[in-house]
């Protein structure tokens, strides 16, 4: 029998990740986007950025967790899409919301904590989308799979944009903060089971069952 070309995994990841956009382009044509338009489109590519990064994250946890392998062949894929919207998420914001007025831009995202770390997990995602490519990971060898683990730092940098963004305190839980704590929460787990230690102690369980 023929091999199926896409996976349903394949298949949902593609799907899912192209809906907050097509949502977004046909609700923005419609005239159904709050009454501050252009902040509704920043803050729902922002969530779809961060939704899909955590996705792209929870790939090594599964595998782990119930020895599934293809939601490791779909990191990648994931982790496009999740810079892709962060690329839309500032693109907005540099275009729509400051329209170019790049004086400003620079001033704003320096002086507010939140746009300066959300600059900063930007930039670490730009960094990990141009090397994700098999000609880097042939180029960079060894160092491939240390520099891709600056996700670990972008991903905890994005929980705090969002957290601060919301004007939410996670310290003090303060502010609307419930649903960048949950985000906080995931990641936290996510990272968490990639401990060495973790790691080994699930995947014994695993086999155990
Ligand atoms: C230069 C980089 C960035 C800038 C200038 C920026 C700017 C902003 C601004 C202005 C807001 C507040 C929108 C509002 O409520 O008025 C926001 C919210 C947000 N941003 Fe960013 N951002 C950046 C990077 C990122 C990245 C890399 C991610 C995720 C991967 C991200 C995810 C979010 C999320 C989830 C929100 C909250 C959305 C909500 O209110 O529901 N941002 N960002």
């Amino acid at each position: 029998m023929k091999k199926a070309r896409f996976t349903p995994l394949q298949i949902a990841v593609h799907l899912g990740a192209w809906y907050p956009l097509v949502r977004l382009v046909f609700d923005a044509l419609t005239g159904v986007l709050s009454a501050n338009p252009i902040q509704d489109a920043e803050q729902r590519l922002g969530r779809a950025a961060i939704t899909l990064l955590v996705l792209s994250l929870s790939a090594t946890p599964l595998n782990t967790l119930f020895g599934w392998r293809e939601p490791l062949k779909r990191r990648r894929a994931l982790g496009l899409y999740a810079f892709f919207y962060a690329a839309l998420h500032v693109a907005v914001f540099v275009a729509l919301d400051y329209g170019f007025a790049w004086a400003l831009i620079v001033e704003t995202i320096v002086e507010k904590r939140y746009t300066l770390v959300g600059a900063a997990a930007w930039t670490l995602l730009a960094l990990l989308a141009v090397t994700s490519f098999d000609f880097w990971k042939r180029r960079l060898r060894k160092n491939w799979k240390r520099l891709h683990r600056l996700v670990y730092l972008a991903a905890p940098l994005d929980v705090l944009h969002y957290a601060w963004a919301k004007k939410g305190d996670v310290f003090q839980l303060q502010g609307d903060i419930l649903r960048p704590l949950a985000y906080g929460v995931l990641v936290l787990v996510l990272l968490l089971m990639r401990l060495p230690a973790v790691r080994r102690l699930l995947s014994a369980t695993r086999r155990a069952r």
